[in-house]
């Protein structure tokens, strides 16, 4: 039988961490706390919560339909304790008002007293990397799908085979941070008139002729930012990320936390910029005193972004790429 730390092979990063940035609120409001896990995969860090705080409710969200199957059946032995809901974890909202309306405890009560705290691990999973097919890693030839939620419509090769020159530049320089993204995106262009793209190994090829010998020795796998690139592209990380911040941090309890795990800059910058946002006091620099309904409404737990340690990073390599940044709402 699967150890609980190594179901699926995925051992949740920082997962001690995550029950101690949530203990303080999620102990204080006993049996009135939910935590949002907004990020579910194999449930391995809801797993711990529900264990940690055996008084709280978990609601966990993945928009990948085979995550939750997995989840779910993991996450059974605590009832109604643990809901699962199937969205974009920043459309949230209709989603647990329907759960509410369907009398499901945790939705009741985080609509009704706030969420006393919020995990997002960005990213996609370590089952979703595994699962070959599905196209998100580089190192198998498999088709260039790339979609978290299969019943979405833009593909890795959709991207490929249909963007102009520009938008593929575009997307291969913002998204991978990619050097050579207009070079690429040529090379692109050319094959594609040929034959349309279907299946990765290809592009990796593409990816091997059209990047320098010298920068392919320095930058890492020739593939890594094109693949991250694509995957940020078809799936809206961003976007969605952007919009989370602030759906999550509305519906926090006073007190609340809202925890944010990023494994690339993209991804940290946004989190950074809007938790600076909404720690700053709104009062005109310089007045002596703050003014009346300008002070901020959240503070910062964490202080610059925390890092994983050495030794977890030596246990677990995924770990080593993560920054975490954490808020309290006031
Ligand atoms: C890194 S894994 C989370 C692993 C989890 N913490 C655990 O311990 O098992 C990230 C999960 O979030 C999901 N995900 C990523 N972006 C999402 C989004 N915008 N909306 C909903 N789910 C998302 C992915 O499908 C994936 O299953």
């Amino acid at each position: 039988m699967a150890h609980p730390e190594t179901h699926h092979g995925h051992i949740p990063v920082m997962r001690n961490r995550m029950g101690d940035l949530l203990a303080k609120p999620i102990e204080a409001m006993g049996e009135r706390a939910v935590i949002l896990d907004g990020t579910l995969g194999a449930g391995g860090h809801s797993e711990y919560f529900l264990e940690r705080f055996p008084q709280a409710h978990v609601i966990g969200l993945d928009r990948d339909s085979r995550s939750l199957v997995d989840a779910r059946a993991r996450l059974a032995p605590f009832g109604d304790r643990f809901l699962a809901l199937h969205c974009r974890f920043d459309q949230f909202e209709q989603p647990l008002a329907e759960a509410a309306a369907d009398e499901q405890p945790a939705a009741c009560l985080a609509l009704e007293h706030g969420f006393g705290g919020a995990l997002f691990d960005l990213g996609v999973s370590s089952m979703q990397l595994d699962e070959e097919e599905r196209g998100f890693a580089y190192r198998v030839d498999a088709p260039l799908d790339m979609r978290m939620d299969p019943a979405t419509s833009l593909t890795a090769a959709t991207v490929l085979n249909t963007y102009s020159h520009g938008e593929l530049a575009r997307v291969l320089k913002v998204y991978g941070e990619e050097r050579f993204a207009g070079k690429i995106a040529s090379a692109v262009i050319r094959e594609r008139e040929k034959e349309p793209f279907d299946s990765s190994a290809r592009l990796v090829e593409l990816l091997y002729a059209t990047i320098p010998a010298a920068a392919r020795r320095s930058g890492g796998h020739p593939a890594k930012r094109t693949f991250q690139a694509l995957r940020i592209e078809v799936n809206k990380e961003l976007e969605s990320i952007e919009q989370a911040l602030p759906a999550v941090c509305n519906r926090l309890a006073s007190g609340g936390r809202a925890v944010f795990m990023s494994y690339q800059s993209l991804e940290d910058k946004l989190v950074k910029r809007f938790f600076k946002e909404i720690t700053t006091s709104s009062s005109p620099p310089g007045l002596p005193m703050e003014l009346p309904g300008h002070e901020a409404k959240f503070s910062l737990i964490t202080r610059g972004a925390e890092q994983a340690s050495e030794q977890e990073i030596q246990d677990n390599p995924r770990a080593a790429s993560v920054r975490v940044r954490a808020v309290e709402a006031r």
